[in-house]
């Protein structure tokens, strides 16, 4: 399998771009607007058809590129069910399976960062990996105080359903703010600082003191996102 992580360092964001191989049609998660031209060339280099581009939810700290991508490719832009964004050409329910020449993503309905955010599953029949979006994060989870976020949400969608997949089930986030890279299942249960040992409610006091500052490019970012980066 081919796969690429891409590291956007204005939003610290991690995009992801996955073919079965070299000269297969491919897919890319997260990408940033920025830096489309640098997936592009990739895409080129590695002789790719880009077939889908998804956003894991409408983020509020980076433009997406999922406009400019389809324009420059003519891809299928994807998002889950619940999404305002008025450009996305398919969307994506409960289980549902994204299957693009061999890579295969299992939709899981993840909200709590916000309220429309989904992560992927790659390989479900035997799980490689999860992308989470901000839902779960590298020893963190993504804050939960705008976009109908909600603490509540967050723990059910992680505790319930994401550490419900085998410990060695790799995790990628949307983010990483500190250098990590990717983690696992099994890591976050035993190492998340939010999670482990701690109740829901502990949980909840965490994500409701946290008292974050909004993202410098919230008022930006969102409009342009449910414009599918057009702004
Ligand atoms: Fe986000």
């Amino acid at each position: 399998m081919l796969f690429r992580q891409f590291f956007d360092a204005t939003s610290s964001t991690y995009t992801y771009l996955l073919a079965s191989g070299k000269g297969r049609e491919g897919l890319i998660i997260d990408p940033v607007k920025e830096q489309a031209n640098q997936y592009l060339t990739a895409i080129e280099q590695l002789d790719l058809k880009l077939v889908r581009a998804i956003d894991t939810h409408t983020h509020a700290d980076h433009v997406t590129a999922l406009g400019d991508l389809r324009e420059a490719t003519g891809c299928m832009t994807l998002m889950g069910e619940f999404t305002q964004a008025e450009c996305v050409s398919a969307h994506v329910s409960e289980d549902d399976i994204v299957d693009v020449d061999g890579i295969k993503l299992r939709a899981i309905y993840t909200p709590g960062h916000t309220n429309e955010s989904f992560s992927f599953l790659l390989d479900p029949d035997k799980p490689k990996g999860v992308f989470t979006g901000d839902v779960l994060l590298i020893r963190g989870t993504g804050r939960t105080d705008f976009q109908g976020g909600d603490p509540h949400r967050s723990w059910d969608s992680i505790v319930n359903k994401l550490f419900f997949l085998p410990e060695d089930t790799l995790l990628w986030p949307a983010h990483d703010y500190k250098g990590w890279t990717a983690s696992s299942i099994g890591e976050e249960k035993a190492h998340n600082p939010r999670l482990a040992g701690k109740t829901e409610a502990e949980y909840v006091e965490i994500m409701r003191n946290l008292h974050l500052p909004d993202p410098k490019l919230m008022d930006v970012a969102i409009p342009a996102n449910l414009a599918c980066g057009r702004g």
